[in-house]
């Protein structure tokens, strides 16, 4: 191979009129560039900034507009050049691009397999020693040929049908993973080839940018069914400045023409030389790939990579055993365009083509509905799936997902299938023919009350929080919370059981339980079971902004609670308020507005409600506030330590109603520092900045008025 002096080439383009320290410059910025994007995208280890980077590249960039000359297709500030294209040209191959045969049998066997048939027909012995081979991933991704003459991209190609493919240069020219120019020594002419794909990030990323041009009413745009697909439609983007911003990866892997040694052309002797000196000119190789001795590591590769596939940033297929030697490859050679010598082992398909039989809605413990597609049953991603996902409504639609379509199943890892889109012969058949384009029932199938769609929301809920059998047990849950109802030792376990049970069926049926009920519980000692008692018991007696927080209302929390509270002071004055009424609320806006009204306008939560209070939940009432005093409005106070009589979110609540402000951390604006026992630093802080410090009693007097 012969060294490329980087100086000489670039004079070689400048003319007569540009100067020899401006060339001189350019080159060395050249060089420098090429380093640390070598080391930015393809070893993922920059050494210097990013400010530092483009301080560099708009040096460069500055340089060339002054001497355009200086500006060769291979510097570092022409990977987007050119304008869009009217179509591919086709090319050549000087070398088919071959495809891999595919083991047949996905179990580990299919690696013993293909060793027993390497042997065979090398014609070893049974004690001959072990063949090597170069264990690799199998990319998902599209086949390219890039051609580099004195080290510089001239050509990037598509696989085609192997013999004929597209000339892509322009949108390849934008992989920043793929060199245009090689780093190190180079034939004249060689051909790397691998494989372009997109990572699984950027796929996503890509579509939420295809999704809100179509949201915004591009119809010409297209959500992408996978990465492989996404990747395909990028590397055959017309223009480049398009494929530029559809981020592409690439990893080499095999070699097309190259200069022979007897013309200055390098002498390699195995697959994994090839792979080593892919490395040093630039190009990502896969970090996995390793050299394996026999059958048994074959067999230990794939089982390894199997269990990693899930974590690789980009979809693999499968792996691929390649004889190491270019000697041995040349002496098993081809049988009808696939190499004896290599072969594809693939994992359990990740996507998966099944009928769907029907559109059920499952509605999830907080509520949401989701539309998920019945299946006739298929193994995808090693199980049988019978379910998959249509995420929501839009989605259902966008896809055009309907009863009788043929579809795209994927499932990969532990993500739950979805359904990735119709099959095109499905979703041409004419209407009539087709079931009906899917809408979301405005009724929650499991409780029948409203189910509504918030501006801005991809999802329909059911308003039924109190009644409806999904959010039973997240209903009781947060009901029984210390910040709702607080009733101690009401977890998770228990509800799970109770409504398991169905012991306890909506809120109400908490305070019906007796001793005995609650003894017979798995788990549950009589003494625990008493306390339960006395803690349902002790709930009773609460405050309406608690009452109000516990009832599960979407959107309202604790500070909106207290908020309603305040204001119209009676729950009743609650239930009946229109939306414009609870507008008025401070800090009430549309959706909370709409949300409160909408919980209150079922029948069936206003019931739950009623039996709560006749089973003894109570709480005092207070005058709307705009006649209840706030004589502590527009003061800030610090609770710290424990208190004597009151838990800290009692203090706390006490303090809000009264309109005081309660802070986490102490500062000069703090106005009181309530103080217990244990106080720790919110005490010395309070002593450093000479704010008030004050006990329970002191709290208790300002809050009767006697003093602030
Ligand atoms: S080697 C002579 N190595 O699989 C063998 N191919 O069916 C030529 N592929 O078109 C291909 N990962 O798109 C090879 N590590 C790998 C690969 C790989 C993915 C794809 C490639 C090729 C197809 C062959």
């Amino acid at each position: 191979m012969t060294k490329r002096d980087p100086a000489a080439s670039d004079s070689a383009a400048r003319d007569s009129a540009t100067p020899a320290s401006a060339a001189r410059e350019a080159a060395a910025l050249g060089e420098q560039l090429r380093r640390h994007a070598h080391l930015y995208y393809v070893l993922d280890s920059p050494e210097i900034p990013d400010a530092e980077y483009d301080r560099l590249f708009r040096r460069l960039e500055e340089i060339e507009a002054a001497h355009p000359a200086l500006r060769t297709p291979d510097s570092p500030t022409q990977r987007v050049g050119g304008k869009a294209l009217e179509s591919f040209a086709k090319v050549r191959h000087k070398v088919p691009m071959l495809s891999i045969r595919t083991e047949t049998d996905i179990t580990p066997a299919g690696a013993s397999a293909f060793d027993s048939r390497v042997r065979r027909e090398l014609g070893l012995a049974e004690d001959a020693p072990q063949v090597e081979y170069v264990c690799e991933l199998k990319f998902d991704g599209l086949a390219l040929n890039l051609r580099y003459e004195a080290g510089v991209l001239v050509q990037a190609a598509t696989r085609g049908d192997g013999q004929v493919g597209e000339d892509v240069t322009q949108s390849i020219r934008t992989v920043q993973q793929i060199p245009l120019r090689l780093l190190g020594e180079v034939p004249p002419v060689v051909e790397v080839r691998g494989e372009v794909y997109m990572r699984r990030d950027a796929f996503e990323k890509l579509n939420e940018r295809q999704r809100e041009k179509i949201a915004a009413g591009r119809k010409n745009e297209k959500v992408f069914v996978n990465p492989r697909n996404a990747a395909a439609g990028a590397v055959r983007q017309l223009d480049p400045a398009i494929a530029a911003s559809r981020p592409l990866a690439f990893f080499a892997y095999g070699l097309g023409e190259v200069t022979p040694p007897d013309q200055g052309g390098p002498d390699w002797a195995t697959q994994f030389e090839w792979l080593q000196q892919f490395h040093a000119w630039g190009f990502p190789v896969a970090s996995q790939t390793q050299r394996a001795r026999g059958a048994i590591e074959l067999i230990a590769f794939h089982e390894t990579v199997g269990r990693l596939r899930d974590t690789l940033p980009y979809d693999i297929d499968g792996v691929v055993y390649k004889v190491d030697s270019l000697a041995l490859q040349q002496r098993l050679g081809f049988v009808s365009r696939e190499p004896r010598w290599a072969v594809a082992h693939k994992f359990p398909a990740q996507e998966q083509i099944t009928e769907v039989l029907a559109i059920e809605v499952q509605v999830g413990r907080t509520g949401k509905l989701t539309p998920v597609a019945k299946l006739a049953p298929i193994f995808v991603g090693g199980v049988t799936v019978t379910n998959a996902t249509l995420h929501n409504e839009d989605e259902t639609r966008r896809k055009d997902v309907r009863v009788g379509d043929q579809v795209i199943v994927r499932r990969a890892g532990d993500v739950i299938p979805e359904v990735v889109g119709v099959l095109p012969e499905s979703a041409a058949r004419p209407e009539g023919e087709r079931g009906p384009v899917f809408s979301m029932p405005r009724q929650c199938p499991v409780c029948g009350s409203e189910a509504l769609r918030e501006e801005g929301e991809a999802d329909y809920r059911c308003t039924g929080g109190l009644f409806c059998a999904a959010q039973r047990k997240e209903a009781i849950l947060h009901f029984a919370a210390r910040r709702a109802m607080d009733i101690e030792g009401l977890g998770d376990r228990l509800v799970e059981q109770m409504v398991d049970a169905q012991i306890v069926r909506t809120l109400p049926d908490l305070y019906k339980l007796g001793l005995s009920t609650l003894a017979a519980l798995e788990r549950m000692a009589d003494k625990s079971a008493k306390k339960l008692v006395d803690a349902l018991e002790a709930s009773k007696k609460t405050t309406l902004p608690r009452f109000l927080f516990g009832l599960g209302i979407r959107h309202v929390g604790e500070s909106t609670a207290r908020d309603l509270a305040l204001h119209f002071g009676k729950l009743d004055a609650i239930m009946d308020a229109d939306e414009a009424q609870l507008l008025e609320v401070n800090d009430i806006g549309p959706v909370v507005a709409t949300s409160v009204h909408a919980f209150f306008a079922q029948p069936h939560n206003r019931e739950v409600v009623e039996q709560l209070r006749a089973s003894g939940v109570r709480w005092d009432e207070a005058e709307p506030a705009a006649r209840a005093p706030k004589p502590l409005a527009g003061k800030t106070f610090v609770i710290t330590g424990t208190l004597p009589t009151l838990t800290r979110d009692e203090a706390k609540d006490k303090l809000e109603t009264a309109g005081a402000k309660v802070a986490g951390s102490v500062s000069k604006k703090t106005d009181y520092v309530v103080a217990g026992e244990e106080a720790g630093s919110k005490l010395d802080k309070a002593q450093a900045l000479g704010v008030p410090v004050i006990d329970e009693a002191g709290l208790l007097r300002i809050l009767q008025g006697e003093a602030g």
